[in-house]
């Protein structure tokens, strides 16, 4: 077991209607607040309107940044911090998925120093010695970026994505109301589902010896697989809503990296070129890369795989078929498992490779060189 540091100190308010505190707990921190929210879904079910409800009742005034997309861009977050700047902003209150509360992130950062955001990305500017309190009010379960103190953001120009760390950017409060996510598209439930398996599998594939994450891990899978299934069903059911809420956050929050150096994160890297390149949605992008992967490395994990699927599967269950029944399962919630099916053809092979090698994902246990980059490039074809 390798030598940890077990430290979260974002409270996490999970369960029905829990909104209704978050004026109590933003009230501590100031009087003005900058909202950041996405393209709009969170006007559509009326969470918007709840969170300003709050704010209004804690006597806090506010200004909205609205747009964020999906994979967002440095820009969006520059603009934003001028704003946040301008209005005098004590807090950032994020409602939204990955993609808001990663930019809420930055902009945090971002409002007390005068370059733009993306210089921390490209570790270009030193490390931000302050930032403005975050309050998350998440609306999709995928990413745990609610409890964790990481940020991922791209910049088309460049065709680059990276992610940026500080542990000044845990949000002080994360409000999780499963009830919030009833209006997530079949899709995004479907690619929350994938962020979230994949993230326990790269915690999994830190070959360091932590038995208790391994152990972790492979179930955080097992309800995964089990509660994406109900959830498919059954979009409305409270119990798989909350499930699935939860083992995302567990599942990047840091208790399946102790005793560990930190996880692998190559396919991370991988899926990040597809998703500068073709716009895909992250978890889309893993349920590709994760499968073509296992298999590149198979000689390497077969171990791995095969404590995965006896127990995730059952007793008798073989490497082989963790691979196969993951791809059958990501099939069946309708998340691909090849780049055809998400309508990237062979002509775009050479534009991967390209980009494969601009960004040079690297990967920490299983380390990737550009004849990999083939290699699983073939295997996700
Ligand atoms: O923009 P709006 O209109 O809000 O619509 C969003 C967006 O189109 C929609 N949505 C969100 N909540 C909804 C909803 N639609 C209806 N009802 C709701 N309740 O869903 C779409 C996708 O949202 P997005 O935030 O992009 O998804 P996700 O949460 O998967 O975030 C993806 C981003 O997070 C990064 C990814 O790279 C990607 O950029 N990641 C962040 C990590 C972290 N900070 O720890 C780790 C991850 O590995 C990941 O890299
Ligand atoms: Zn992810």
């Amino acid at each position: 077991m390798e030598n940890f540091v077990a430290y979260n100190p974002t409270k996490l308010v999970f369960g029905k209607g829990v909104v209704a505190q978050l004026g109590k707990e933003a009230q501590p921190y100031g009087k003005k607040a900058l909202v950041v929210i996405g393209k709009g879904s969170v006007k559509k079910n009326g969470i918007l309107e709840a969170v300003y409800q709050q704010l209004t009742e804690a006597d806090i005034s506010y200004t909205l940044y609205e747009g964020i997309k999906s994979n967002p861009i440095y820009e969006d977050a520059d603009a934003a911090v001028a704003q946040a700047k301008a209005f005098q902003a004590d807090m950032v209150v994020a409602i939204g998925g990955g993609s808001v509360i990663d930019s809420a992130k930055a902009i945090a950062a971002g409002y007390y120093v005068n370059h733009s955001v993306w210089d921390f990305y490209l570790r270009k500017a030193p490390a931000p010695t302050k930032a403005l309190p975050i309050f998350s009010v998440l609306t999709l379960a995928a990413t745990g970026t609610e409890m964790n103190m990481f940020t991922v953001l791209q910049s088309d120009a460049e065709k680059a994505k990276h992610g940026y760390g500080s542990p000044l950017l845990y949000p002080k409060v994360s409000f999780l109301d499963p009830e919030y996510t009833y209006s997530v598209p079949q899709n995004y439930t479907a690619y929350g589902v994938a962020d979230l398996i994949a993230h326990s599998l790269e915690q999994f594939f830190d070959t360091s010896n932590s038995p208790l994450s391994d152990a972790s891990a492979a179930e955080i899978i097992r309800l995964a697989m089990q509660y994406g299934r109900e959830v498919h069903k059954n979009p409305h059911s409270y119990e798989a809503r909350a499930n699935i809420m939860w083992l995302a956050t567990a599942a990047l929050n840091g208790s399946l990296s102790a005793g560990k150096l930190g996880g692998d994160f190559g396919v991370h890297g991988i899926e990040h070129c597809l998703s500068v390149l073709f716009d895909i949605a992250h978890g889309a992008g893993l349920s590709i890369v994760y499968p073509a992967w296992m298999r590149h490395f198979y000689s390497q994990i077969e171990g791995k795989l095969t404590f995965l699927a006896q127990r995730t599967l059952h007793t008798n269950a073989t490497a082989n078929d963790f691979i196969v029944e993951l791809e059958k399962f990501f099939t069946e919630i309708n998340t691909p498992i090849r780049l055809s099916e998400a309508g990237i053809d062979r002509e775009k092979h050479a534009l991967i490779l390209d980009n494969l090698k601009q960004n040079n994902p690297k990967g920490r246990f299983f380390k990737l060189i550009e004849a990999d980059y083939n290699s699983i490039l073939h295997l996700m074809a």
